[in-house]
C-alpha cells in the first residue's frame, strides 16, 4: 500500500522528480543538473538555487551526462522519500566513477536532517546544503572543487530569498509558484518539517507582489502562493506601517489584474480565517479551492498529533467554507495508522471524509520520523498490515468521493485556464477550473492558445478528469 500512497502522491504536483527544461548552457562556464523531490516548496527552492547558480556562471542542463554538478533537492517527510533519494544516489555513483571530477550535492530537507552524517553515509556526496543556506552554494562549490567536503546546514530566522528572482525551470509559461514564507512554527507531532525548515518567517509583501506582476507581464496567468501554513502569513511594511495579513496579501496579488488567477497552499484548519474566505468570495480571480489537511477524523488522534483542533471544529470550518464560498473545492491530506489508532478512530477518519466530500486527497500511512515529538513520546504500534488495510479503505473511499464530485459537475459550465495539450491527445486542450479540477476538451478550429480562458461545458468524467466541450 506504500505504492498506493506514493502513486496517489505522484499523480499530483508533489512527489515527482524533475529536471529543468531551460537550456542556456552555452553562455555559462559550467553546467548543473538538478532534480527536486517532495513538496512544491522544494520545487520553488530549486528555482531560487538555479537563479543563484546562473549568476555565478552555472547553467542548467536537462542531461546529467553533460553536467559538472549534480544536485538532488531532497525530502524527508516519510521514510520512503529518503529511500528514493538514496536509490538515486546509488545510480549517480556509477556516473561519478566514470567521471571523478563530477561533484554531487544533496540539498533540501534530507541535507538538513542528516547534516554531515550524510557525508559519512553516502561517500560519493561532496556538498550538503540545507534550505536556508543556498546563498552559500557558490562558495561551497569552490571548496568542493579543491577536493574538500563542503557543508552548510545553518537554519536562519530571517532568510526568505526575497530579493532573488527565481529562474522558472520546468515551466509551462502559464502557472508558477511564489514562495511567500518559509519554515513552520507548528509542532505537529508526526512532522519533520519544523526540524528541516526551521522557524516560520514571512517574506516581504512588496517583493511578492512585484514577482507576481513580473510573471503576469511575461504571460503567466496563474500564481500559487506557497507556504507550509499560509494563513499565518504576517508582515509589516516599515515605510507605510501597514500590517499585511494573508487575506490582504492575496487581495494585493488579485488586484494586479483580473485575468491573473491566484491560488494558495497550504492552509492549516486552525489558522484559515473568515477574512480569507470573504476575500476569496470577493475576487473572481482568487480560485475557489482550499487544500485543508485533516490528517485524522478522531479528536483523540488529532490531540496526539498536536493539530490543535477537534473533529467538530474541523467540520465547522468545512461548513463555514461552504457557506462563504459556496462552490469551493476542498482537498485534504490524511494519515492512516498513527500511533494508538483504533478501528473506531479509523472509522472517524472515513466519516469525516464523507462529511467533507473531498474532491481529492493525498493519503499516506504513518511513517515515524526520527527526532519528532511522536517518535520520542509514542510507540509506532500499528502493525504494517493494519496501516496498509486502513490506507486502502481510505483510498477506496476517496476514489468514490472524487468520482461523485466529478459526476456532480456534469452539465455545468466552467471557466477554464488552458495550460497546454492534453497528455493523451494533441487535438485536445487541458486546463483547470477555479476548483482546481482538470478539464480536457477538443480544440476545435479556433485560435485559442495556452494561457487563454475558455468556457467549457462538462459532458462526462472519470475519477480524475472532467471531459467537456467549448461553448
Ligand atoms: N504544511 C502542510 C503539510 C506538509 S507535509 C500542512 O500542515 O498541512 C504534507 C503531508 O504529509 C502532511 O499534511 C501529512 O499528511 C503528511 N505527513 C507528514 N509527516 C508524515 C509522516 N511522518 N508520516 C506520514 N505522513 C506524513
Ligand atoms: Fe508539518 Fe504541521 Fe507544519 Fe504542516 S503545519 S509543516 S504538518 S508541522
Ligand atoms: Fe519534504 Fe521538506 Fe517539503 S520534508 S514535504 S521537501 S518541506
Amino acid at each position: 500500500m506504500l505504492e498506493i500512497a506514493e502513486k496517489v502522491h505522484d499523480e499530483t504536483r508533489q512527489g515527482e522528480a524533475f529536471a529543468p527544461f531551460k537550456e542556456e548552457v552555452n553562455v555559462y562556464r559550467k553546467k548543473f543538473y538538478i532534480e527536486s523531490y517532495g513538496c512544491a516548496m522544494n520545487f520553488s527552492d530549486s528555482e531560487i538555487i538555479a537563479s543563484i547558480l546562473n549568476k555565478e556562471g552555472f547553467g542548467a542542463t536537462r542531461n546529467f551526462e553533460d553536467a559538472d554538478l549534480i544536485f538532488l533537492n531532497t525530502c524527508s517527510i516519510r521514510e520512503k522519500a529518503e529511500q528514493t533519494v538514496r536509490k538515486r544516489l546509488t545510480e549517480f555513483r556509477k556516473v561519478k566513477e566514470a567521471r571523478p571530477g563530477l561533484l554531487i550535492g544533496v540539498l533540501g530537507c534530507m541535507a538538513e536532517r542528516l547534516k554531515s552524517k550524510l557525508l559519512e553515509e553516502e561517500k560519493l556526496v561532496d556538498i550538503v546544503v540545507g534550505p536556508d543556506a543556498y546563498r552559500s552554494l557558490p562558495g561551497l562549490i569552490e571548496e568542493a572543487e579543491t577536493g574538500q567536503k563542503a557543508v552548510n546546514v545553518l537554519l536562519s530566522r530571517d532568510e526568505t530569498y526575497a530579493d532573488i528572482s527565481p529562474v522558472r525551470l520546468d515551466s509551462n509559461g502559464i502557472t508558477a509558484f511564489i514562495s511567500i514564507m518559509r519554515g513552520c512554527n507548528n509542532m505537529c507531532s508526526f512532522c519533520v518539517v519544523p526540524f528541516t525548515r526551521g522557524r516560520e518567517r514571512s517574506r516581504d509583501a512588496v517583493s511578492i507582489v512585484n514577482e507576481a506582476r513580473d510573471l503576469f507581464s511575461r504571460g503567466f496567468k496563474e500564481v500559487t502562493l506557497l507556504g507550509q501554513n499560509v494563513d499565518s502569513y504576517y508582515w509589516v511594511n516599515e515605510t507605510t506601517n501597514e500590517t499585511i495579513t494573508f487575506a490582504r496579501l492575496m487581495e494585493m496579488v488579485a488586484l494586479i489584474d483580473p485575468s491573473l488567477r491566484v491560488r494558495f497552499s497550504t492552509s492549516h484548519p486552525k489558522d484559515i480565517t473568515g477574512e480569507v474566505l470573504h476575500t476569496m468570495a470577493k475576487y473572481e480571480n482568487i480560485c475557489n479551492y482550499i487544500h485543508l489537511p485533516v490528517q485524522s477524523g478522531s479528536t483523540r488522534i488529532l490531540q496526539l498529533m498536536n493539530r490543535t483542533y477537534t473533529r467538530e471544529w474541523y467540520m465547522a470550518k468545512v461548513k463555514q467554507i461552504k457557506e462563504i464560498v459556496p462552490d469551493c473545492g476542498i482537498s485534504a491530506d490524511i494519515i492512516a495508522g498513527f500511533c494508538t489508532e483504533t478501528e473506531e478512530d479509523h472509522r472517524d477518519t472515513l466519516s469525516i471524509m464523507e462529511y467533507s466530500q473531498y474532491d481529492m486527497s493525498y493519503m499516506f500511512f504513518y511513517s515515524e520520523r526520527p527526532g519528532t515529538l511522536a517518535a520520542r513520546r509514542y510507540t509506532d504500534d500499528i502493525p504494517e498490515d493494519v496501516k496498509k488495510r486502513r490506507l486502502q479503505e481510505i483510498v477506496e473511499l476517496q476514489n468514490r468521493l472524487s468520482l461523485e464530485s466529478n459526476k456532480k459537475d456534469i452539465g455545468k459550465t466552467f471557466k477554464v485556464l488552458i495550460e497546454g495539450n492534453s497528455k493523451k491527445n494533441t487535438t485536445e486542450w487541458k486546463g483547470r477550473s477555479s476548483q482546481n479540477k482538470v478539464i480536457v476538451f477538443p480544440k476545435l478550429n479556433n485560435d485559442l492558445k495556452p494561457g487563454d480562458y475558455a468556457w467549457v461545458k462538462v459532458n462526462d468524467c472519470t475519477q480524475a478528469t472532467l471531459l467537456g466541450e467549448i461553448i
